[in-house]
């Protein structure tokens, strides 16, 4: 058959594409790249060509799980190294994952959730604390603060662990370690096997040891049988998978842990960020965010009854999502030969990555008016669930899709409502322009405000 060739940017002899991502932020390659190439286009680096799907209808057909399964390649592969075949870095097929899966999407599930609504205000009222006493003049960079938040908020909740990152100046050795490995990992996907076998890995080694302590020591504490919570780690040691009667063993447990740090902390923290970022940008949107918290809360600290009546809120974490998703690609592979829009041949092995920021700007799906513009009110009124199937995908797909969602919802609409109720939120630098910082996720870089405590909270 006639196939059409996958577009593809001019390349160099025998590197191909190599020097066209940059390093530091390859996101940005990659948006020129969709606004040069469209739907598909393909990059070639020394033995590997990856395809890169933008568009929503090719991304319906890649996310079809009968076709194609999520693919373990890049930063993510590199991680490995800590986190072996947890879940989020587990390949497809790996038998641990199935188990560890059915153990706990129980422990995930919105009825869970709410049972952790304590620990998730009491990291909360930290965060408020802090702006409090630090005052109005004081220029806060929301993305430190909301990694603070959403670290300390991931270890109490899992596993009982108090990082108390607001009550110190440095950041846990714990955070740091984590924060090294990830960039490393990041760094080592760029390079070719063969020089990766030469380079030094000691401090790699280091920091992977230290983090392995903290949580071994944990996991050591527990099963000594002293103070249980009823949390995820208590789970994982009692819990049996109900199908196999299996259960979790001590390295794997290990694994899940460090996966819901290495998962849970950046991700919610960006999208924190980028939100605060667009509601400052917003004045209407910001508004009404602030009409519906005093209404809802009339003064008093948000409850568990509270977070099923904040749909404004609901729509601006919707749209914030929509326009930065922490996670912006995802990996994927094909079963066996597959051919695409009825004309892109991809061979089995090929490694393709679904652009999900670009996808969230289809015309076909959003219109092209507006599609850049901040504008929580599409994801009102039943817009919302209207939408296309996949056509909001922020937390990933199908079997493999985010676990942690109920969790980040909840610990975002908390902190949202409550940093709403008390503060008057400032840009501290009228003329910011978004720059991007990108680890494994995307943040907000150098972005800072100003948080003025609100005198009349109703
Ligand atoms: C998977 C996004 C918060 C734990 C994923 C995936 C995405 C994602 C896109 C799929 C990745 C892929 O296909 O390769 C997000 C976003 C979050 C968030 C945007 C917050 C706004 C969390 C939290 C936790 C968590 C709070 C844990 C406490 C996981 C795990 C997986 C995962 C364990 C792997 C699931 C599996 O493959 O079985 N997440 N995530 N995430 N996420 Fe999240």
């Amino acid at each position: 058959p006639q196939y059409t060739p996958i577009p593809q940017p001019p390349g160099i002899p025998l590197l191909g594409n190599v020097r066209l991502l940059d390093r530091q932020t390859p996101f940005l390659c990659f948006q020129l790249l969709w606004k040069t190439y469209g739907d598909i286009y393909c990059l070639e680096f020394p033995g590997r060509r990856p395809v890169i799907v933008n568009s929503h209808a090719l991304a319906l057909e890649i996310l079809d799980e009968k076709r194609f399964h999520k693919a373990v390649s890049g930063g993510m592969n590199e991680l490995r190294t800590l986190v072996g075949d947890g879940l989020f870095t587990a390949h497809h097929g790996e038998p641990n994952w199935v188990v560890a899966h059915r153990i706990l999407v129980p422990a995930f599930s919105p009825a869970s959730i709410k049972g952790m609504f304590d620990d998730m205000f009491d990291i909360c009222s930290q965060l408020v604390l802090k702006w409090e006493r630090f005052g109005p003049e004081h220029s806060i960079n929301p993305a430190e603060d909301f990694t603070r938040l959403a670290f300390d908020t991931v270890s109490l909740c899992t596993m009982g662990y108090r990082v108390n990152s607001f009550y110190n100046d440095t950041v846990h050795p714990f955070v740091t370690s984590m924060g090294a490995y990830l960039q490393e990992a990041q760094r080592r996907a760029t390079l070719p096997t063969l020089v990766k076998g030469l380079i030094s890995s000691s401090k790699w080694d280091l920091d992977r040891r230290s983090m392995n302590e903290i949580v071994d020591k944990v996991i050591k504490e527990r099963k000594k049988g002293g103070n249980k919570r009823g949390d995820l780690i208590d789970l994982m040691l009692d819990g049996k998978d109900p199908q196999t009667g299996l259960s979790l063993d001590d390295e794997n447990i290990r694994y899940q842990l460090l996966t819901f740090l290495i998962a849970g902390h950046e991700t919610t923290s960006g999208m924190l960020s980028f939100i605060i970022y667009e509601l400052l940008k917003t004045p209407h949107a910001y508004a009404k965010v602030r009409e519906e918290v005093d209404t809802v809360l009339q003064g008093k600290p948000i409850r568990p009854e509270h977070l099923g009546k904040l749909p404004y809120i609901v729509a601006v974490m919707r749209e914030g999502l929509r326009l930065h998703p922490p996670a912006p690609m995802i990996g994927l592979t094909p079963f066996k030969d597959e051919v695409l829009g009825g004309k892109y041949f991809i061979p089995k092995g090929t490694t393709m990555g679904l652009q999900v920021a670009w996808m969230h700007r289809d015309p076909l799906v959003w219109g092209s008016d507006d599609v850049e513009e901040f504008r929580p009110e599409r994801m009102l009124d039943g817009k919302f669930e209207a939408l296309p199937p996949k056509a909001w995908l922020p937390f990933g797909n199908g079997a493999r899709a985010c676990i942690g969602r109920a969790f980040s919802w909840q610990e975002a609409t908390i902190a949202l409502a409550t940093l709403f109720q008390r503060f008057d939120l400032v840009v501290a630098d009228s003329s910011y322009d978004l720059k991007l910082k990108q680890t494994l996720t995307l943040k907000p870089d150098n972005f800072y405000i100003h948080a003025i405590p609100r005198k009349n909270t109703v």
